[in-house]
């Protein structure tokens, strides 16, 4: 099942670590290639030779340690892997993660990975249930990692409660699930743009808009989660990409616009949440402009209207959704764009709105079809209205399959 499948399988110092040697052995026995990062501390627990006797691959424990087939350690460990499994997750490796760390292999692997991570928490109950703990948790889940909960039950110390690692049939399952994608977006590719586009004006400042990029990110990550093949062509912003997606950094609509071209032929979904200027300074200042007594004044020159460009030349068989962001006649303006574009879907934000549009974390939208159909959505989370576009996108394609 697992056949060909490249698991790093990073170990941390705890009690259950012992328990993950069984894991490594199962996973091996099925087909995978597991390569294991021992922590300083959980070598303490179980020695290297135990993890590359069931492995039957070397174990890598120092940062600085590279081998032939491992030349920069943390870099090949990452890049080579399918998943990487943290299992017995500590306290403290999750705030490592957390914070970003990477002042050992373990920690260093996981910053460098792009494939799905696995997180498997084990620890005493009140360690598990102390809001630091939790307050990480959160930020992993933020960042795409699946947080495998630990069992309820005795523990070694003693105490009985929350904290348990789940036995390795357990967490097998769960690898066999995150490496088998079977959402229901799986053999999709979409694309996906994020954050406000920023025209220059000089070596020193841009016009630009308020877009954080949460709801063009929060599209990437309901996509991935689902089995989607996903392209996040961004504008800049201040948020951690999905881990799997591919990632297109970009700060003008023209190059926004040369990046959705380069990949629109192999796109099944497109999705534009980018707020993109809709226009530029017609010059851009070689060098700072100084401030004088005189009031300045900027040409500006119009954009090009990517959505619009990928809607005159919409192939059959892709969807193409937008947004709207606006501050008045919501309705209308969003069915004008809706009809101009030659969108099959319009998700239609008034941006005054507390609560709505730029920055929240929540969205409250309304969705406009090609066939005339509104739908009101209440205020929700951004990645819960994410999956709610998705189902809407899906249900588009199967009536037109029909
Ligand atoms: O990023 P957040 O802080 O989470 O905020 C989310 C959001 C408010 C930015 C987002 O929900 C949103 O509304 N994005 C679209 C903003 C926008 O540019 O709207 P518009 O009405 O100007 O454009 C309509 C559509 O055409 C959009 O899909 C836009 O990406 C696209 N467009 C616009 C201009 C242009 N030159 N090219 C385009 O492709």
């Amino acid at each position: 099942m697992l056949q060909g499948k490249q698991i790093t399988l990073g170990v941390s110092g705890g009690i259950a670590a012992y328990k993950v040697a069984d894991l490594a052995s199962k996973l091996t026995a099925r087909g995978a290639a597991v390569h294991v990062i021992l922590t300083a501390a959980a070598a303490k627990f179980v020695g290297p030779v135990t993890f590359a006797g069931v492995t039957g691959n070397p174990v890598h424990q120092d940062l600085f340690a590279g081998s032939p087939d491992f030349a920069i350690p943390h870099i090949d460990l990452a890049s080579r892997a399918d998943l990487l499994v943290i299992a017995p997750a500590t306290a403290n490796v999750l705030a490592k993660l957390a914070a970003g760390l990477a002042d050992d292999l373990l920690s260093a692997t996981a910053l460098a990975a792009t494939c799905p991570v696995l997180v498997c928490p084990a620890m005493n109950a009140a360690m598990y249930r102390h809001p630091a703990v939790q307050k990480n948790l959160q930020v992993l889940r933020s960042y795409g990692y699946h947080i495998l909960e630990p069992a309820s039950g005795r523990m070694a110390c003693g105490t009985v409660g929350q904290g348990r690692l789940p036995e390795p049939a357990v967490i097998l399952e769960e690898i066999c699930r995150l490496l088998q994608p079977q959402g229901d977006l799986s053999g999709l590719q979409v694309l996906v743009t994020a954050g406000g586009t920023r025209e220059p004006i000089d070596p020193v400042r841009y016009i630009s808009n308020r877009s954080s990029g949460k709801m063009g990110y929060a599209l990437a990550q309901a996509a991935l989660q689902r089995g989607a093949r996903v392209t996040l062509v961004t504008a800049p912003t201040a948020l951690i990409p999905p881990p799997g997606a591919e990632v297109v950094r970009v700060e003008t609509a023209r190059q926004m616009l040369e990046a959705v071209l380069a990949v629109y032929e192999r796109m099944d979904v497109v999705i534009k949440a980018a707020a993109v200027a809709d226009y530029r300074p017609a010059r851009v200042a070689e060098h700072k402009i100084k401030k004088s007594e005189a009031a300045l004044v900027l040409e500006l020159e119009k954009n090009p209207d990517i959505l619009g460009q990928l809607g005159r030349h919409k192939r059959p068989g892709v969807t193409l959704v937008g947004f709207a962001a606006e501050t008045s006649d919501l309705l209308q303006n969003a069915a004008e764009k809706l009809r101009r574009k030659n969108l099959d879907l319009i998700v239609a934000n008034d941006v005054t709105v507390p609560g709505a549009g730029f920055g929240s974390d929540t969205n409250i939208v309304k969705l406009l079809y090609a066939d005339g159909r509104v739908q009101d959505v209440p205020q929700m989370d951004k990645l819960e209205l994410a999956h709610l576009i998705w189902d809407e996108v899906l249900g588009l394609r199967r009536q037109a399959e029909q």
